[in-house]
């Protein structure tokens, strides 16, 4: 089996976070309707699921290295399947939240360890362009999530076909699973050392297979000789990545992303498109618009570097927020429902090109390798969190201080994070990791020092 056939199954992981997150825009006009819900029961539609996704991003790290990657990736299969199903058969309100919630442990989980996985199955010439195919992955099941909730916006009750759906990949994903091997850097580090060459047999060829193992026993020996105390991850250089992995973390979520990506046919709606099927159908334009962008953000990271495309993203997403707050300031004209567009597609572009992609990448660059499980873990439970946080608020916010003052709340926040990229992220660009470490925190590496003075 091909290393090719491994990266599509486990990357559904990713196609799952991106859908099941996605979906929720195009269904929830209808679930409003279908349960009379206030903007704070239509928030909690939302929230759930990404409360689920922070606890089970919470602790599938640690499971997964008790238990194995393989068997709790089909484990969270189940959920998407048991998940989609509740929602797509609930009976009332509070049924539908049941399944969000289970479908959120499952993304959470997918959050975590479809990368993890993926870096640890990839031979190791094929790890950096692995991290940035699950944003991929996340962007292309945001966009079939709009495709099929536009197909279903027609149908009597499509909402639960729109959610219902989610099951069909999550079966393949887990079936999937089921013949493929759990990762031999896991197996190797348990002692399984003859499960590690079968699985190394796998996806590498016989010259190979010996090679890594090779360098897999000189891996674990030197992580196991650094088994980093706690009290490491808030000192020194750790403390630094934790700031900068955290505060991106954070600013990804509090600039708005999501309110457009799990809200935007609300949005289009308040902003006066015709009808329902209008905006899903622009939304999926703005979901076309994010997976292009992410797509030459990947081509441009390794050569443009991954500050400057941070701070052209932001101030990007700065100024087109600040045009949908002038739009929606200047009210209910008719252009206003072309302006919202346009904006919107324009910001999730620039957001696509910087924050979106750089943030998964760098938070697995900067840690230093004894705490960077760890700190990628912290990482992400402060990105759910926020995006929970954020989400809850939005419509309460649009509710209560009106579209245009939220977006320009949005605005402020994003110049914020332009002052933050600009004081403490660090380029990583063509650095291996170890250089990387060495240079936070303002220590230069030897083999950088060397190239100064030559
Ligand atoms: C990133 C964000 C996620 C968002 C997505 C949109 O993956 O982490 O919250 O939904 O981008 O493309």
């Amino acid at each position: 089996m091909s290393f090719g056939k491994i990266a599509a199954t486990a990357s559904l992981g990713g196609l799952l976070f991106g859908y099941d997150t996605g979906v929720i825009s195009g269904a929830l006009p209808f679930i409003k309707d279908q349960y009379s819900l206030s903007p704070g029961d239509q928030g909690l539609v939302v929230s759930i699921a990404l409360a689920g996704a922070a606890l089970g991003a919470a602790f599938a790290g640690g499971i997964a290295d008790s238990l194995g990657r393989r068997k709790v990736i089909i484990t969270s299969a189940a959920l998407f399947v048991v998940g989609a199903l509740i929602c797509a058969f609930a009976t009332s309100y509070w049924h539908l939240l049941g399944g969000r919630l289970v479908l959120g442990l499952a993304i959470g989980v997918a959050s975590m360890l479809t990368p993890l996985y993926l870096s640890e199955m990839a031979p190791a010439d094929k790890r950096g362009a692995v991290v940035s195919l699950n944003q991929m992955c996340i962007t292309s099941g945001i966009l079939v999530s709009y495709l099929v909730d536009y197909l279903f916006s027609h149908v009597t009750g499509g909402w639960r076909w729109m959610l219902g759906i989610g099951a069909v990949p999550g079966i393949i994903l887990g079936v999937g699973m089921l013949f493929l091997p759990d990762s031999p850097r896991w197996l190797a580090g348990q002692g399984h050392i003859d499960a590690a060459r079968d699985a190394l047999r796998r996806i590498a060829g016989p010259r190979e297979v010996e090679a890594q193992m090779h360098e897999l026993r000189t891996d674990l020996k030197r992580e196991n000789g650094r088994v980093a105390p706690w009290s490491e991850m808030f000192s020194g250089k750790a403390k630094y990545a934790l700031i900068v992995g955290v505060g991106l973390a954070v600013f990804q979520q509090i600039t708005g992303i999501n309110t457009v990506i799990y809200f935007a046919p609300t949005i289009f709606n308040s902003a006066g498109m015709p009808d329902t099927s209008a905006s899903i159908l622009a939304t999926a334009g703005v979901g076309v618009v994010n997976v292009v962008m992410t797509y030459v953000a990947l081509r441009l990271i390794d050569r443009a570097g991954r500050r400057s495309l941070l701070l052209v993203g932001l101030i990007g997403m700065a100024v087109t927020l600040a045009i949908l707050a002038g739009g929606f300031f200047i009210g209910n004209s008719g252009a206003l429902a072309w302006i919202t567009t346009l904006s919107v597609a324009a910001y999730v572009g620039f957001f696509a090109i910087g924050l979106g992609p750089v943030f998964w990448l760098l938070i697995a660059e900067i840690f230093p390798l004894a705490v960077r499980g760890r700190g990628m873990s912290i990482a992400t439970v402060a990105n759910w969190v926020s995006n929970l946080i954020v989400s809850q608020v939005f419509l309460l916010l649009i509710d209560g201080i009106g579209s245009a003052s939220t977006f320009l709340a949005f605005a402020v926040l994003t110049v914020a994070a332009i002052f933050f990229t600009l004081r403490l992220v660090p380029e990583t660009k063509g650095r291996s990791l170890e250089e990387i470490e060495a240079d936070l925190g303002g220590e230069a590496h030897p083999q950088s020092a060397a190239n100064a003075s030559a």
